[in-house]
């Protein structure tokens, strides 16, 4: 028989947000987790009632908001208010905001600078930012001024043209450094670590060595969660996808459909009908 008396990270959790210190109680008892990116309060909402302990307002906003190529364009100035809506769209899941390209990478000061601004406007409980070695300056800066860090090692996707596009990261002798990485992290502070586009045994052994939970996105199963962007996962994003993207459902087929009858309908004077109108 299943152990019911186990608290589930979020489900057992109905009356207050979820910390960071519950996520370093679900590695502990091996307990995996959902993170979903969220960019507004609607779907911020749904992802919370459907049981994402952790939402992301990734920097993946700037391609799938914004419209750009590459997540490298959007600023500060446009990630506050989506992280805003997303935190007063939801009561219980903790909100990760991304720290966009440009924000942290000059040093621990712009970092503070930068992460503060999240914190105070749009009301984030922690932060995150690209990189291992190079940025354990800026996590510690953070860690001691008491801004809870998302660290994100692999395919750093701010980093795609020094990396020469978005290949997997890892293979080989580069695992050790990719591990190195994680464990610099960690000993700065980060409270979890993104693993992006490794090989599975690779991501398994690093959350094995690490102590922190590990989110991985394209590494496998073996880690303590999962992060995907939520287009992704529901079918809406266009054109080809990474081989890690398993959608369940197909969310472009039924918008697509359900927008062609309604604008049928209007051409037609179909719509609104006498049940949709006010007397
Ligand atoms: O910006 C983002 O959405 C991310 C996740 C895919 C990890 O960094």
């Amino acid at each position: 028989m299943s152990d019911t008396s186990a608290v589930s990270v979020y489900g057992g959790i109905t009356n207050r947000r979820i910390t960071v210190t519950d996520l370093a109680r679900a590695k502990e008892s091996g307990e995996k987790w959902p993170m979903l990116t969220a960019y507004d309060a609607v779907t911020a909402a749904l992802f919370e009632e459907a049981g994402v302990p952790v939402l992301l307002v990734g920097d993946s906003a700037a391609m799938v908001v914004h419209g750009h190529s590459t997540t490298l364009p959007i600023t500060l100035d446009e990630l506050v208010p989506l992280t805003a809506a997303v935190v007063r769209g939801t009561s219980r899941a903790l909100v990760v905001a991304d720290l966009p390209f440009g924000s942290y990478q000059e040093g621990p000061k712009q970092a503070l600078r930068s992460a503060t601004r999240f914190m105070k406007e749009s009301g984030a409980h922690a932060v995150k930012l690209e990189g291992g070695q190079r940025v354990v300056p800026q996590i510690r800066a953070l860690v001691e001024a008491g801004i809870p860090v998302m660290a994100h090692v692999g395919l750093t996707p701010q980093s795609v043209n020094t990396i020469g596009g978005y290949k997997v990261q890892g293979r080989g002798e580069a695992g050790h450094a990719l591990l190195d990485d994680a464990m610099a992290v960690q000993a700065a502070g980060a409270f979890a670590v993104v693993l992006e586009v490794v090989p599975h045994d690779l991501a398994e052994r690093v959350t094995k060595e690490v102590d922190i939970p590990t989110i991985g996105i394209g590494a496998g199963n073996a880690t303590d969660a999962q992060v995907l962007v939520w287009q992704d996962l529901l079918g809406l994003t266009p054109g080809r996808t990474p081989k890690f993207v398993k959608p369940y459902a197909d969310l472009r087929a039924v918008m697509t459909g359900a927008v062609t009858a309604w604008a049928d309908d209007v051409r037609a004077g179909a719509y609104p009908d006498l049940d949709h109108s006010y007397t």
